[in-house]
């Protein structure tokens, strides 16, 4: 009888798919990791869980993984706006690059069965001056029944229901149920199978590509490994490439390397000039490397606001006593500490909120969590120019910083540029997707300027978000308002539809 794997091999288990697939796993899909352990160890899970930990690159034992624990779904002309800005910026700005009329290359990784780059190949084909020449496309996955089936090219109709019947008829040939694609498209994708949790050099070659797409791949990837696989392609990214996310992904905390781009309704990255570890091998002399920013740690950057925040608005109120009086004997930060600036800004005194952060030694001038608080209290005390420039600043040193973004909308809105400031709030959510507040601004705003369907969506979503949001963050930007009040603000705003919450 085949036994049942322990609870510790299963936890191993996890620990080895992250390390060699990339993958993350919630405690709430442990039972699934069991079943694939019990079928994959066949009887001998010590025996396979040794393998997978000491083989070099144990690749068929991977590509079976992946082909039981990937989600692979994808169809053709997923997120049209991407694939519009592909068409009409990314590819005519990187064709341009290519004088000799060499193809703009593309790499899809993690392209599933097929549909991501194969729509790519049609969509050239589609626009206006560009052709099938004009680009040379690699796809790569993990799983090796999706790239059969990519290779087979016939798909269902649920794998088209992006596209109407013209451009059905233009693809692909009737072949029963399905539809095949026509030979022309399907010559022009090359597909390999390739790990995207590994350092290959061949897939990853310093400027290998002009574009690269990885859409709804790092999802689900942890951390470390997502921030990996884009320090990877940042380097296989010419200078000035562009990087395609899927809609509902950001490069927040893991890459300083890109910079945002919005357009055609969608966000998506271009790679700088020159990537961290150009500009270090560019600046090898200690005192151009101090002229330097200091960049600020990735991964736990998201938290860090919050946690400083947190800890000190928490202790807002149980440490009012005991907090020094305003212009009082403190004793000297010896770090980086907040709390008095914070206790002001929820007291709306912002002029001492400023005292306060430019009372701060001179080594936290520039620091994110002290430009984002001086840029709030600009803003709440009416210095705009000021506060952009403090926005500016610190999106110079981040710029995922959705803090900054959203302070910035701030700024717009109060000098009346509703469409500037609509885009500053888009950026802000996309790039927190629970930023109550910035979601609450985008659906007032939108209802202002006669977007009544979005912003219906918009405000219903930030009712959601507002019963959640981190107290800490509400007392930041939330203008002085409590929950309650912005709660009621939103089913106002939701009412004036017809539909109060
Ligand atoms: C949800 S699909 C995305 C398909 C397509 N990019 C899209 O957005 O429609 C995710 C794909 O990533 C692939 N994948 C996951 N981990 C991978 C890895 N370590 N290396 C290569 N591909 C991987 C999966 O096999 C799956 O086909």
């Amino acid at each position: 009888m085949i036994r049942e794997p322990t609870s510790g091999e299963v936890m191993l288990f996890r620990e080895l798919i992250a390390k060699r697939l990339g993958l993350e796993f919630d405690d709430t899909k442990l039972g699934q990791l069991a079943r694939v352990l019990a079928l994959h160890g066949a009887g001998n899970c010590p025996r396979y869980l040794t393998m997978l930990e000491t083989a070099p690159e144990p690749l068929e034992a991977l590509h079976r993984l992946a082909a039981d624990l990937t989600v692979t779904e994808t169809y053709f002309y997923r997120n049209v706006e991407q694939i519009q800005a592909f068409t009409e910026l990314a590819m005519p700005s990187c064709w341009q690059t290519h004088e000799n009329g060499s193809p703009v290359r593309i790499l899809c990784a993690g392209c599933a069965s097929g549909e991501e780059p194969y729509t790519l190949a049609i969509a050239v084909r589609e626009a206006v001056g560009l052709g099938a020449h004009s680009v040379d496309i690699r796809a790569v996955d993990a799983n090796p029944a999706m790239l059969e089936k990519a290779a087979r090219a016939r798909y269902s109709a649920w794998s088209l229901r992006e596209l109407g019947p013209e451009m059905r008829a233009r693809w692909f040939v009737r072949d029963g149920d399905m539809s095949a694609l026509r030979e022309s498209v399907r010559r022009s994708v090359v597909f390999e199978q390739r790990n995207l949790a590994l350092d290959d050099d061949e897939l990853w070659g310093v400027g290998r590509y002009d574009i690269v797409f990885c859409r709804n791949v790092l999802m689900y990837f942890t951390p470390a490994q997502a921030q990996a696989a884009v320090a990877r392609m940042a380097a296989a990214l010419v200078p000035g490439g562009y990087l395609f996310l899927g809609h509902a992904e950001t490069l927040r905390g893991l890459s300083h390397e890109f910079h945002l781009c919005h357009s055609h309704a969608t966000f998506y990255y271009q790679r700088r000039q020159h990537t961290r570890e150009e500009r270090r091998s560019v600046a090898p002399n200690p005192l151009n490397a101090r002229a330097m920013p200091q960049l600020p740690p990735l991964l736990d950057e998201p938290r860090r606001w919050g946690d400083v925040i947190a800890r000190a608005s928490e202790r807002i109120h149980t440490l009012a006593a005991a907090v020094p009086p305003l212009g009082g004997d403190a004793t000297a930060p010896t770090g980086l500490d907040l709390r008095q600036a914070l206790k002001c800004l929820h007291e709306e005194q912002f002029e001492q909120t400023l005292t306060q952060i430019n009372q701060l030694p001179p080594q936290y001038a520039d620091d994110p969590d002290v430009l984002l608080l001086k840029a709030v209290s600009l803003s709440q005390s009416g210095a705009l120019v000021l506060a952009q420039d403090a926005c500016l600043r610190l999106l110079a040193r981040d710029e995922l910083s959705a803090g900054a973004h959203y302070v910035l909308a701030l700024c717009e809105e109060e000098s009346g540029s509703y469409a500037e400031a609509l885009e500053c709030y888009r950026s802000a959510a996309y790039l927190d997707p629970g930023f109550a507040l910035a979601r609450l601004h985008i659906g007032v705003l939108e209802r202002r300027m006669g977007e009544t369907a979005a912003a219906r969506r918009d405000l219903a979503q930030a009712l959601v978000l507002l019963q959640h949001e981190d107290p800490a963050r509400l007392l930041l930007f939330g203008g002085g308002f409590p929950r309650s009040a912005l709660i009621a603000l939103c089913q106002a705003e939701l009412a004036a539809f017809g539909e109060a919450a």
